[in-house]
C-alpha cells in the first residue's frame, strides 16, 4: 500500500521523505535575471513544502531568455554565468535548511525568449520559421551553435553543483528549445540535428549526455538528474504524439541513468485521444525500473495527492504550494485537514507570495488561476501577462488548448 509520505530513494542513493514534489514555477522575482530578497522569501518559505522543491526554469544560455510569457520583464532567473552562482547559493540553502531536496530546473527558452531582443539580444530556432504569434526575429542555431547549448546545459550543472543543489531537472517540456527541436512542427532542419525522428532525438540525448558526464566528474554521487517532458504536442500538424515521446524516454532511460523522468500534464490523470490508458501509465514501460515517474496537474487537495500517487512514483504540485508553502509538512504531521485551498489578501503575505507573482495571479484573465483569486484582484496593478502574447494567443504549454485551436 503505497502512502504520501512514504520514503523514496533514487536509483544514486538520495532519498526524499514524502511523494510529493514541488512542481518548478517561475516565482516572477528576478532582478536583471539575478536572485533578488523576494527570490529568498519565497524559496525560504517552502523549505516544507515537498521533499523535493524543483527550482523554476533557470536560462542556461545568454541567448536562452528571458522568456516574459508570465513576467513583464527580466524576472526569469539565469545561471549561464559565473556571476549568477552567489545568488543561487543562498536559494539552494534556503530550500534545503530543513532537509529539502532543492533541484534547479536547467532551461534554454529558444523561441520563447521573447525578451531577449530588448536586452540586446536573439532568440534562436531549430527552424527559422513564421510563428503567427510571434513579432521578433528568430535566428535559426548553426550546427555550432547547437553544440555550444549542449556545451552550455553542461556548464550550468557544473554551476548548479557548485551552488549546492541537490540535482538538475533538464526542462524538455513547455514548448522550450528542446522541445522545439524533438517536434516535427517547429524543427524543419535537414542535417544531424533534424528529419527523422532518430535526428530530432539527437538534440535532447546530447544534452542529457553531457550534463550525465559532468555529474560524473564533478557532482556528489547521489546527485539527481531528471527530464521533463510534455508528452504530446498537437496542432493541426502533430509536433509529436506520445508514441513519439516514449521513444524518446526510452532511449534517455535507455542509455542514461536518469533518477526521473517528469510528465508535464494540465491534468494528472490526462489520457491521449487514442488509449484508455493515463499518460502516466503509458509511459511506464519506457521510463524502466530504475528511474522514478513524476506527473503534476491539478493536483490541489490530499484527495488528488492520494489518487494522482496510484498512477506514479512521485506526484508534483505547483499552484497548491503557492497557496500553502507548508503542505506537505502538513500532511506529514497528520493536518490534511490544515491545507489552505485558496488566496486571499491575508494568505498572500502568509505564503510569502512574490510581488511578481502577486500581480499574476491577481490578474482577472490568468490561467491557470489560484483558488479564491476574486479576492486579490484588488492587488493587481499592471501588466504581468504579455499584452501580445494575450492577443495573438498564448505559445505558453498551459495554454496548449489555445495555440491548438488556433492552428
Ligand atoms: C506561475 C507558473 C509558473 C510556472 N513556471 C514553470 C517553470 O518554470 N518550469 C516548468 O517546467 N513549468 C512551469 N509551470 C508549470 C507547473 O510546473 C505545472 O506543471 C503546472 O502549473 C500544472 O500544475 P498545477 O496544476 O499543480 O499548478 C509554471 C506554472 C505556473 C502556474
Amino acid at each position: 500500500m503505497k502512502s504520501l509520505t512514504d520514503t523514496v530513494t533514487f536509483r544514486h542513493g538520495a532519498r526524499v521523505n514524502t511523494r510529493l514534489v514541488q512542481s518548478p514555477m517561475l516565482s516572477n522575482s528576478g532582478n536583471r535575471e539575478m536572485v533578488s530578497q523576494d527570490t529568498l522569501d519565497y524559496y525560504g518559505a517552502r523549505s516544507q513544502s515537498a521533499g523535493m522543491v524543483i527550482v523554476e526554469y533557470t536560462n542556461v544560455s545568454v541567448n536562452g531568455g528571458p522568456s516574459r510569457t508570465w513576467a513583464d520583464d527580466r524576472s526569469q532567473l539565469a545561471i549561464y554565468d559565473d556571476k549568477f552562482i552567489p545568488g543561487m547559493i543562498k536559494v539552494a540553502a534556503a530550500l534545503k535548511k530543513n532537509g529539502n531536496k532543492a533541484i534547479l530546473q536547467l532551461a534554454h527558452a529558444g523561441r520563447e525568449a521573447n525578451y531577449a531582443q530588448a536586452m540586446g539580444r536573439v532568440a534562436e530556432v531549430p527552424t527559422a520559421m513564421d510563428f503567427p504569434w510571434i513579432d521578433y526575429p528568430l535566428h535559426e542555431l548553426t550546427d555550432g551553435e547547437v553544440r555550444q547549448v549542449i556545451k552550455d546545459f553542461g556548464s550550468a550543472t557544473k554551476r548548479a553543483i557548485d551552488c549546492g543543489f541537490d540535482g538538475v531537472e533538464i526542462h524538455g517540456a513547455n514548448h522550450y528549445l528542446i522541445q522545439q527541436f524533438f517536434s516535427i512542427f517547429s524543427n524543419k532542419r535537414n542535417d544531424d540535428w533534424g528529419g527523422s525522428l532518430e535526428k530530432r532525438m539527437r538534440f535532447p540525448l546530447e544534452i542529457v549526455k553531457e550534463v550525465m558526464r559532468v555529474v560524473k566528474e564533478f557532482a556528489p554521487k547521489d546527485f539527481i538528474v531528471g527530464y521533463r517532458i510534455s508528452p504530446e504536442e498537437i496542432h493541426s500538424i502533430v509536433g509529436y504524439s506520445w508514441h513519439e515521446s516514449t521513444q524518446l524516454i526510452q532511449a534517455i532511460t535507455g542509455n542514461y541513468d536518469l533518477d526521473y523522468i517528469h510528465i508535464s500534464l494540465p491534468q494528472y490523470n490526462d489520457k491521449p485521444k487514442d488509449s484508455t490508458k493515463t499518460f502516466a501509465e503509458l509511459f511506464q514501460p519506457a521510463i524502466g525500473r530504475q528511474a522514478k515517474e513524476i506527473i503534476v496537474g491539478n493536483v490541489l487537495s490530499e484527495k488528488d495527492m492520494q489518487s494522482a500517487m496510484q498512477l506514479s512514483d512521485l506526484v508534483a504540485m505547483a499552484r497548491a504550494t503557492l497557496l500553502d508553502p507548508q503542505i506537505a509538512l502538513k500532511i506529514k504531521e497528520g493536518r490534511g485537514n490544515e491545507i489552505v485551498d485558496h488566496i486571499s489578501p491575508e494568505q498572500v503575505k502568509k505564503s510569502h507570495l512574490t510581488p511578481g507573482l502577486i500581480n499574476l495571479f491577481s490578474d482577472p484573465r490568468m490561467e491557470p488561476h489560484l483558488p479564491g483569486r476574486e479576492s486579490i484582484y484588488a492587488l493587481h496593478e499592471t501588466g504581468s501577462l504579455n499584452e501580445d502574447i494575450l492577443k495573438n494567443g498564448t505559445s505558453s504549454s498551459y495554454n496548449l488548448k489555445d495555440l491548438q485551436d488556433k492552428k
